[in-house]
C-alpha cells in the first residue's frame, strides 16, 4: 500500500516505474482527460478503445481481446467513469478478468475514485476482488478527493504487488517527498470517521442527476442516458449540421460547446476532449436552481438550431 499527493500521483508513479518506451496502455473511450497524457509523458503509448454510448459506454471484453498486443503493458479500466459515469459490475469484470487471465503480461491499473459516487442499485466491484488471481498484476488506486469532496487534500493511495508499491515510494520520494502530513491525518479522519455524509452527499447527487438527466432529454438533439455514477456525457449527434440564428454550423462538438457557452452562458466540456464525439459533459455539483435555469438554456439553445 503506498499513499501519494493525490490519486493522480499514484497512477503517475505506477506508469512511470513501469513503462519502457513502446510500451503499450489500453485507454477506453471517453477518457479521464488525463490518462493519455500520463502514458506520454511516461513514456508509453496509449491505445485508445471506444466505448461508445450504445454499449453503456463499456468496453467488452471482444474489444479488449481484440487491443491487447505483445507491447501491451497496462489496462485501465476507471469504474464509475468519469466523465461517463458509466460503471463495470462484477458481471462486467468478469468477462474482462477472463481476458486478461489469458494475457499473464498484462497489468491491470483500475481507479476507483468514484466507487462511492453510484447510483439507484449499482453495486460496485472492482477487479482484484472479481478475480484474485488478476491481484498480482493489479494496481487499485483511490483517494479522498472525490467521496469526501477532499480535493484540495490531495490524498491518494493505491495497492500493488510489493516491488510495484516499492517503486512507486522511491519516485514519490525523488518527486513530491511526501504527501503532507497535515493532508495524511485529514484522510484518516475522512476514512475512519462517521461515514453517514457519504449516503447524504450521495442522495443529494442522485437527486440532482435526474433533474438533470431528465431535463436534458427534453431538450431536441439531446441523448442523456442514465448510467450508474456521477457524470454525464450526452450525445448530441442529432444536432451535428444544425445551425445557430448566427448562422454558425454546429460541425461538431466544440463549436457546439462554444456557441452554448457564447449564446446563454452555460459552459460545458466537449467530448472530443474526452476522446469521445460528438458529446458534451455537464457537472452538476451545483444548487437545483442553477441546474434547472442550465436546462432551461440548454432547451432554449437546442430549440434555436435550425
Ligand atoms: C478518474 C479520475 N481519477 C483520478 C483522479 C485524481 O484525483 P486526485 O488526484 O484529486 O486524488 C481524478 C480527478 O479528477 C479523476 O477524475
Amino acid at each position: 500500500m503506498t499513499v501519494g499527493t493525490g490519486g493522480k500521483q499514484i497512477l503517475y508513479n505506477a506508469l512511470m516505474a513501469t513503462l519502457n518506451p513502446g510500451d503499450e496502455v489500453i485507454i477506453p473511450a471517453p477518457y479521464w482527460v488525463s490518462y493519455p497524457d500520463m502514458v506520454l509523458l511516461a513514456g508509453g503509448t496509449p491505445v485508445v478503445i471506444e466505448a461508445g454510448m450504445d454499449n453503456g459506454y463499456r468496453i467488452t471484453p471482444e474489444q479488449l481481446e481484440q487491443a491487447i498486443t505483445p507491447r501491451t503493458k497496462w489496462v485501465i479500466l476507471n469504474s464509475p467513469s468519469n466523465p461517463t459515469g458509466a460503471g463495470y459490475g462484477a458481471d462486467h469484470l468478469r468477462g474482462l478478468a477472463d481476458v486478461l487471465l489469458r494475457h499473464p503480461d498484462v497489468w491491470v491499473l483500475a481507479d476507483d475514485i468514484y466507487e462511492h459516487l453510484v447510483f439507484d442499485d449499482f453495486r460496485f466491484a472492482t477487479i482484484a476482488q472479481v478475480e484474485p488471481a488478476l491481484k498480482s498484476r493489479t494496481l487499485t488506486m483511490n483517494g479522498v478527493s472525490k467521496a469526501y469532496a477532499m480535493t484540495g487534500w490531495q490524498i491518494g493511495y493505491g495497492a500493488a504487488p510489493e516491488a510495484l508499491i516499492k517503486a512507486m515510494g522511491k519516485l514519490q520520494s525523488q518527486s513530491t517527498s511526501n504527501p503532507c502530513s497535515i493532508s495524511q491525518y485529514a484522510a484518516l479522519a475522512a476514512l475512519t470517521g462517521q461515514q453517514d455524509y457519504i449516503a447524504t452527499s450521495r442522495l443529494a447527487f442522485q437527486r440532482r442527476r435526474d433533474l438533470v438527466v431528465a431535463g436534458l432529454n427534453t431538450c431536441p438533439g439531446i441523448i442523456c442516458p442514465k448510467p450508474e455514477g456521477r457524470l454525464r456525457l450526452p450525445s448530441i449527434r442529432d444536432l451535428i449540421g444544425k445551425a445557430t440564428a448566427n448562422g454558425i454550423t454546429i460541425e461538431n462538438d466544440e463549436i457546439f460547446a462554444t456557441e452554448l457557452l457564447n449564446e446563454t452562458g452555460v459552459a460545458v466540456v466537449f467530448g472530443a476532449a474526452f476522446g469521445l464525439s460528438p458529446h458534451f459533459r455537464i457537472s452538476y455539483a451545483t444548487s437545483d436552481e442553477v441546474l434547472a435555469d442550465a436546462v432551461a438554456r440548454i432547451r432554449g439553445f437546442c430549440r434555436s438550431l435550425r
